[in-house]
């Protein structure tokens, strides 16, 4: 069983990346933290606010455990921080290819400077704490990963086809 799953940084794309992928590859699309959201009925941002982060990593452990009981290949886009936790990177690979979209702390901040939803982001100085979060997190990306595509400047065709190319 392949899934083909997306990880890296709030902003880089997972999500309308992953759409467009599984419309290409004519397979279903997931999001843990849209299944997380359903599971929970609260948003991402509740769920900060009310249960604290920590509840949030153990909720995302958990899903990438139910993942693995997926009948059909899928494409499965993943909330930012799921690959920090050391425990969590050999489960995303043992779904299938883990594909890292990697993205610079400069196109992060202009796609989600309006953004309200993430809740790591709200803080007087967004761009400094995406540099400092990006840097610290860059090296979990790379273990948590079997591909690297770099999307910045991009178009989601190009994108797209090096995702393919790569995962083939
Ligand atoms: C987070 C990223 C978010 C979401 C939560 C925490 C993170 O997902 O899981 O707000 O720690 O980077 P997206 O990457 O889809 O924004």
């Amino acid at each position: 069983m392949k899934h083909i799953i997306l990880t890296g940084f709030m902003g880089s794309g997972k999500t309308s990346v992953g759409i467009r992928l599984s419309y290409r590859l004519r397979r279903a699309f997931a999001d843990t933290d849209r299944l997380i959201e359903r599971e929970q009925g609260k948003a991402i941002s509740d769920i900060f606010a009310q249960d604290g982060e920590e509840v949030f990593r153990k909720m995302e452990t958990q899903m990438l455990r139910k993942l693995a009981g997926l009948k059909e290949p899928q494409i499965i886009s993943t909330g930012g921080g799921l690959p920090v936790r050391a425990e969590n990177r050999p489960l995303l690979k043992a779904l299938g290819t883990v594909v890292y979209l990697k993205v610079s702390p400069e196109t992060v901040y202009e796609r989600l400077r309006d953004d309200t939803s993430r809740p790591l982001l709200q803080c007087e100085d967004p761009l400094s704490r995406i540099r400092e979060l990006l840097a610290a997190r860059e090296g979990a990306y790379r273990e948590g990963a079997d591909v690297t595509v770099a999307v910045d400047g991009k178009s989601f065709d190009v994108i797209l086809e090096e995702i393919e190319e790569k995962t083939k």
